[in-house]
């Protein structure tokens, strides 16, 4: 479903990704692990078409990046960084019908749709509510039910639960398992060891725009005869704490 060949970026002189390759499969949930900095968002980003490879390319669902970009994202739905990204003097009704309309979606086709979201998630109370005024938490299922309301076959997550408290990094995680459930293709970053280890079915870590590593959570443990991920992951990445500690000593 998602096939990455040898992808660039570089930024004048910074290489945020170099040349990284992997697949993913149709209904598999893809996880990016990697530090701040490693090249994590800038993949992701090139994966969505928003930023263009300095070279190498990717096909999403069989459409190449480069040269199919609208086919591309007509397939995909998107989830960056804390930010919902809504506007607050719509209603959330409006917000999502707005992205429908984006994505070439009949007027009824949109209705229907906002209605089976509504409630998948639970937000059939607010719907007509101006998305400005809700909660946090509120506000993020409107942007989970916006991401979808195309129903792509995949959905690229930026640490989509970075800053969250815990319900509402349930809801993500919730989330992320309706989409596996409904047979979607999802890649996602995250800093956390363990919601990588409750979710996904593969991962890639990513360190200096570089792939270190890939495969299922058992592969990769058993290649490293370790069973912890986070040991696993400083492995690979290298531990900074006696660099730290180095530093702490001169103040
Ligand atoms: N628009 C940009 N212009 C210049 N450099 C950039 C730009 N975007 C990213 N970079 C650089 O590319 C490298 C990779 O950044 P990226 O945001 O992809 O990392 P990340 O893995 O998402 O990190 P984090 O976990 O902190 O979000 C960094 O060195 C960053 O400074
Ligand atoms: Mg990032």
């Amino acid at each position: 479903m998602i096939n990455v060949q040898s992808l660039s970026k570089k930024f004048g002189d910074i290489a945020a990704v170099s040349g990284i390759s992997f697949e993913v499969k149709e209904g598999e949930v893809f996880g990016l692990l990697g530090e701040n900095g490693a090249g994590k968002t800038t993949t992701l980003r090139m994966l969505a078409t928003m930023l263009k490879p300095t070279s190498g390319t990717a096909t999403m669902a069989g459409w190449d990046i480069v040269k199919e970009p609208e086919k591309v994202r007509s397939s995909i739905g998107i989830l960056f960084g804390g930010e919902t990204g809504l506007y607050d003097r719509l209603t959330c009704e409006e917000n999502i019908a707005y992205f429908g309309e984006l994505n070439d979606m009949s007027k009824t086709q949109i209705k229907e749709r906002i209605k089976e979201l509504a409630k998948v998630f639970n937000m059939e109370e607010y719907l007509k509510r101006r998305a400005g005024k809700l909660s946090k938490g509120m506000k993020q299922k409107v942007a989970f039910a916006r991401a979808i309301v195309h129903d792509p076959k995949i959905m690229l997550l930026d640490e989509p639960t970075s800053g969250l408290d815990v319900s509402a990094t349930r809801d993500v995680h919730e989330f992320i398992v309706t989409c596996k459930k409904q047979g979607k293709t999802v890649i996602f970053s995250s800093h956390s060891m363990s919601e990588v280890e409750k979710l996904c079915d593969r991962v890639a870590i990513i360190h200096k725009g570089r792939l270190v590593e890939v495969g299922t959570l058992d592969e990769i443990k058993s290649r490293h005869g370790k069973n912890d991920l986070e040991n696993i992951f400083i492995e690979l990445v290298g531990d900074r704490s006696e660099s730290w500690q180095a530093r702490m000593d001169c103040i």
